[in-house]
């Protein structure tokens, strides 16, 4: 297994998922999905958008790279009929043209070769069918923090990151709606936020478990200091600001 398959498996990501429940319904809620579409759900997680297209009444699939990511989403599904299946979104493990709908919530624009991950969904989904994307706006505020920690050497999202480059992604094989929106992190304070994300986002954690020990402790400030700068009375509010893609197979 590689080493991206375990860490993206490790820790409590279930925490952040249940944060991002208001991004999860709006996808669903743009998807408008008819009872027995065949739905395929790419990177689900803990499998947030895949149950909420099963309550829907579609025929669902969902996969993921890592197995700790599966077990937890089965466990999530319950009695919620839904076929998971370990697969790396490079190399879907399903038909040409053999999904009406194909979905993913900040999950394909984690796998390496952009490219080669754009023509996978393409090809799986029926012309006619749809897609639909969550992608995270690149963040220089937060790739600045970071840099000294990742030696640039972290993977980037940012190819799915603005209407010009999905287009150059997508644009050929969908026709693509782009719509900006914000999903706001929230905290009492700044050291409060980072004990989730440490602890919940696995690339995260994954680079401060990378750190030597006495390297922690900078990042962590790193992070502090940036949401620490978006104080009101409540508490920290920091925009997250991501990209809700609607495509139309051509
Ligand atoms: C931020 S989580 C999003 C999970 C879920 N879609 C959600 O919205 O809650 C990113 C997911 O992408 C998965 N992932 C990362 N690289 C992948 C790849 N190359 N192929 C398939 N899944 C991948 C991770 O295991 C993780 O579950």
């Amino acid at each position: 297994m590689s080493d991206a398959a375990v860490w993206w498996g490790e820790g409590t990501y279930e925490r952040l998922a249940e944060l991002l429940s208001p991004v999860h319904d709006v996808l669903l809620e743009r998807l408008a999905l008819s009872a027995g579409e065949r739905f395929l759900d790419v990177a689900t997680g803990t499998g947030a958008v895949a149950i909420r297209a099963a309550h829907a009444g579609a025929d669902v699939t969902a996969c993921d790279l890592a197995p700790g990511m599966i077990a937890k989403a089965r466990a999530e599904a319950g009695v919620a009929e839904i076929a998971f299946d370990v697969a790396d979104a490079r190399s879907l493990p399903y038909g040409d043209s053999s999904f009406d709908v194909v979905a993913s919530a900040f999950g394909v624009v984690f796998a390496p070769q952009p490219e080669t991950a754009a023509a996978q969904l393409a090809r799986v989904c029926r012309p006619g069918g749809r897609l639909g994307l969550t992608t995270w706006v690149p963040d220089e505020e937060v790739a600045a923090a970071y840099e000294p920690f990742t030696g640039g050497r972290e993977p980037s999202t940012d190819a799915w990151g603005d209407p010009n480059s999905l287009e150059r992604l997508l644009g050929d094989s969908f026709g693509l709606e782009v719509e900006r929106r914000t999903w706001w992190a929230t905290g009492r304070n700044g050291a409060e936020v980072w004990r989730l994300f440490s602890t919940s986002a696995p690339p995260l954690k994954a680079l401060l478990e990378s750190l030597p020990e006495e390297r922690r402790p900078a990042l962590r400030n790193a992070f502090v200091d940036i949401y620490e700068r978006y104080r009101d009375s409540d508490g920290v509010r920091y925009p997250n600001d991501y990209l809700l893609v609607a495509g139309t197979r051509r």
